[in-house]
């Protein structure tokens, strides 16, 4: 549905995003993430056709973003990092002068306001002045604008910034209740934000891109080594010597030795090599009372420190 290639912004001698490249699935929801400064925003501008690229392509819905500008605006939904903002005007009034800029017609234009003013939970503020709402509610009109000539594509930029817990919540399951119609960027600098919403992570530091998968994807690509914890309840002295003799491992670790829950130990093993098979029969044959075998994955934090550290070294 979206298409990156090889996509540069310079702004003088500045380059603000740098050969990045990725393509969006229909009905996918992608999440961009990177620092702030990492250019998350230069992307979504050039985009949405904000802004020029210096060099590079990118389409939408099979559309040229620099040739059919136009044809790509129809189809995108926008919500800008600091979306515009009229206090003096209701909902409504709000939502009928944008449907009016993107050229609906009268009568589709109020079934199209009853629509997002639903889609989006606004239905019992619409008369309210946007000026008089909360900021989550302000938000939900952002996103009420984005929808309004029901685009297959939403990009969001940064869609939950100030908001609070509750009404973070909220705005997620109104975009992830969106995925599947639409195909739906959206960026954060906040790691939850991408586990709670999106399938696949883009991140991106310094305009580079330093890793796009999923977060399974990622975690695994990032593993060095393959860690297992193991926990026993009569773990005896022998236990250590017999798990270093397993083939493949390399380190183990005590971490926790508690009389009601048993031991556990971190055990490394040479990347590739599954040792569970072997610890556990080893486990049995010895009467250890395997209690728990399980992988130790890095969460997706671990993985974007790594990834932006080695960046930034590299
Ligand atoms: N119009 C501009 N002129 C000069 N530099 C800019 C302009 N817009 C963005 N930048 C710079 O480009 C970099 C990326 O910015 P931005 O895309 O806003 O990052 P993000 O959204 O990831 O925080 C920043 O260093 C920013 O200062
Ligand atoms: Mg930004």
């Amino acid at each position: 549905m979206i298409h990156v290639n090889e996509l540069t912004k310079r702004f003088g001698a500045f380059v603000a995003i740098d050969r990045i490249g990725f393509d969006v699935a229909p009905g996918e929801i992608l999440g961009f993430l990177g620092p702030n400064g990492a250019g998350k925003t230069t992307t979504m501008r050039v985009l949405t056709g904000f802004v020029p690229a210096t060099s590079g392509t990118a389409t939408v819905a099979g559309f040229d973003v620099f040739e059919q500008p136009l044809e790509v605006k129809r189809r995108i939904g926008y919500l800008p990092e600091q979306p515009p903002v009229y206090p003096e005007l209701t909902v409504t009034e709000y939502l009928r002068f944008v449907g009016r800029i993107k050229g609906l017609p009268g009568r589709a234009l109020s079934s199209a306001i009853d629509r997002v003013l639903g889609a989006c939970g606004l239905t019992d503020v619409r008369r309210r002045l946007i000026g008089n709402l909360s900021k989550g509610y302000r938000q939900r009109v952002g996103l009420a604008q984005a929808l309004i000539h029901d685009p297959p594509v939403l990009i969001l930029d940064e869609p939950t910034v100030g908001l609070d817990p509750k009404q973070i919540i909220e705005v997620r399951e109104l975009i992830r209740s969106l995925g599947g119609a639409h195909t739906i960027i959206l960026s954060t600098h906040i790691l939850p934000e991408v586990t709670a919403t999106c399938q696949r992570v883009v991140i991106i530091n310094d305009g580079r891109i330093v890793a796009v998968d999923t977060h399974a994807g990622l975690a695994a690509r990032l593993r060095r080594s393959e860690k297992i914890r193991v926990t026993l309840r009569r773990g005896t002295t022998e236990v250590e010597a017999a798990i270093r003799a397993i083939p493949h491992v390399v380190t183990l670790s005590l971490e926790q030795a508690d009389e009601a829950a048993g031991r556990s130990w971190l055990v490394e093993a040479e990347l590739g090599h599954d040792i569970r098979e072997e610890l556990a029969r080893c486990a049995v044959s010895k009467d250890w009372g395997l209690i728990e075998l399980r992988p130790v994955t890095l969460s997706l934090e671990d993985v974007f420190l790594k990834l932006t550290a080695e960046e930034a070294v590299a």
